[in-house]
């Protein structure tokens, strides 16, 4: 097969399409990056790429791998000189670290989007663009730059991808603070392309992030600690965990539920699947409450707590820990079907990925004979095709969900965005968004996974990421409404 994209092998194109990466240097991502979204042997384009580096002394950085590679660079000033483009490169990381006020953002994204403009009739059909960037935490208030930027970018380019930056937490040490912050260790690498779609997305408006934004009231608890990402090696999955499409590991509820709640506290899921958040909340010492639509795997996670508190590993706590899992629908929840909740983590299906036919996990799950998806019932979330209809859907659950929730705590919602037919829909964006109305949003984690062969999506044609990476989006209700 002919690499029409770049002049990697398949040995080098592989690992570029994971959605992290390990961040070692400035030099190794540079060069990945042009080495990935540069051709370089075309006669008709040669190897052009812009570059913008918020830090001044990166310059150096990119022209020493141009150089190295041959790539032929461009920057602000020269714009009048480049015929056509086949990479623009944006390193946007030290943007915001001497004032992130919204107004000076405001300037700079708008600085930012007049030269992407600018740039637009220069790069050449189906090349790329590549944002490096961080979100921002400043005095408890939260602003996802990233998201805001992309979005709004998104109206220009076809908004193809992401990827995460992860920086060793090592060299992290983390401040204690009285708000839930993460350690920042990780950087956002944003993909668009020029395409027949450019440009076709709803143009788009200010985050009411930024309108919005509330700063978290203080939580002596919370420390600073929480990494931006982890990963996890969950033991293999036993029979009656494996029958679901669709489960995360109970290490990653013990993560959350170590840091926002204590002994005794009530654990909540709307969407249980097989119970993960409520047998660790009990294996915890908290009580584990829920709600499954599913029959059938709502069993499976009532049995498992049941085994769970009768087996001779569960630890002894003062309160014997209890759990309650109703076989509904999270629409219906009703004030009196549960206590006073202190924590919700959750996750949705991811709208209706499990029935897209195709996907190499599905076609391994139909080999062995297990389901596909979660039910055929239309009541499930995971059954609307429709993006927007999904979204109306599963917001209001969560609001009620709120309702229960007591005031100044917290929720974690598991979530990725999605690509769908060669389309990305930022679900966690959307959703985080959309929620801000009633809750504050926090510094987002990822969970990430490092334990599934890569596919080769897009090969030798395009870039196509294989997501390995879930957001773990949490907030917290404000103490008074
Ligand atoms: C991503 S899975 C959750 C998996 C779970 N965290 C675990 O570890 O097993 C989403 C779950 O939502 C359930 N679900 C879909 N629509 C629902 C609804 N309307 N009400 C309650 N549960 C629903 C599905 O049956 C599925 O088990």
């Amino acid at each position: 097969m002919k690499n029409r994209f770049n002049n990697l092998t398949s040995k080098e194109w592989l690992p570029f399409q994971k959605s992290w990466f390990k961040y070692t240097d400035d030099y190794t991502l540079y060069r990945d990056n042009i080495r990935f979204f540069v051709k370089f042997d075309l006669k008709e384009l040669p190897p052009t790429v812009f570059y913008y580096c918020s830090n001044p002394n990166n310059h150096q950085t990119i022209h020493a791998v141009a150089q190295k590679t041959k790539a032929v660079l461009y920057s602000e000033s020269d714009l009048d000189k480049i015929d056509q483009l086949q990479f623009a490169l944006f390193d946007l990381r030290d943007a915001f670290i001497d004032d992130i006020s919204t107004a000076s953002y405001m300037e700079f994204k708008n600085r930012m989007l007049a030269l992407i403009y600018k740039i637009k009739p220069l790069l050449a059909h189906r090349r790329f663009i590549g944002i490096f960037m961080n979100q921002s935490f400043q005095q408890g208030a939260y602003y996802p730059f990233c998201w805001d930027l992309a979005k709004t970018i998104a109206s220009t380019f076809s908004l193809k991808d992401e990827k995460i930056g992860c920086v060793d937490e090592e060299s992290f040490t983390g401040q204690e603070l009285p708000q839930f912050q993460t350690m920042n260790n990780m950087f956002y690498a944003l993909y668009f392309r020029k395409d027949e779609n450019s440009g076709s997305a709803e143009s788009f408006s200010m985050f009411d992030y930024f309108t919005n934004n509330k700063s978290q009231p203080t939580n002596g608890k919370i420390t600073s600690q929480f990494p931006s990402w982890f990963i996890l090696k969950p033991p293999p999955r036993k029979k009656n965990e494996i029958l679901h499409p669709a489960k995360y590991p109970e290490d990653l509820v013990d993560k959350y539920v170590g840091i926002f709640t204590n002994e005794g506290d009530n654990v909540f899921d709307p969407m249980s699947g097989t119970g993960s958040t409520q047998l660790q909340a009990i294996r915890m010492g908290r009580n584990g409450y829920g709600i499954e639509l599913n029959e059938f795997f709502c069993n499976i996670a009532n049995e498992r707590c049941r085994e769970q508190l009768t087996s001779v590993l569960q630890p002894k706590y003062t309160n014997q820990p209890e759990f309650r899992i109703l076989n509904k629908d999270a629409r219906m929840v009703t004030q009196g079907d549960f206590p006073e909740i202190d924590y919700i983590i959750t996750s949705p299906p991811y709208w209706d990925m499990l029935n897209m036919k195709g996907a190499e996990y599905q076609a391994r799950r139909k080999e062995k004979g297990l389901q596909l998806n979660y039910s055929e019932d239309d009541t499930d979330l995971g059954n609307i095709d429709d993006y927007q209809r999904f979204l109306d859907d599963l917001v209001p659950i969560y609001f009620s969900l709120i309702e229960l929730l007591k005031p100044g705590k917290f929720m974690t919602i598991v979530v990725k965005n999605i690509k769908k037919k060669g389309k990305n829909y930022p679900l966690a964006w959307d959703l985080a968004e959309r929620l801000q109305e009633r809750v504050i949003l926090l510094p987002e984690s990822f969970w990430l996974q490092d334990d599934i062969s890569i596919a080769p999506y897009g090969y030798f044609n395009t870039y196509v990421s294989n997501t390995f990476h879930h957001y773990c989006l949490s907030f917290q209700k404000p103490l008074s409404t």
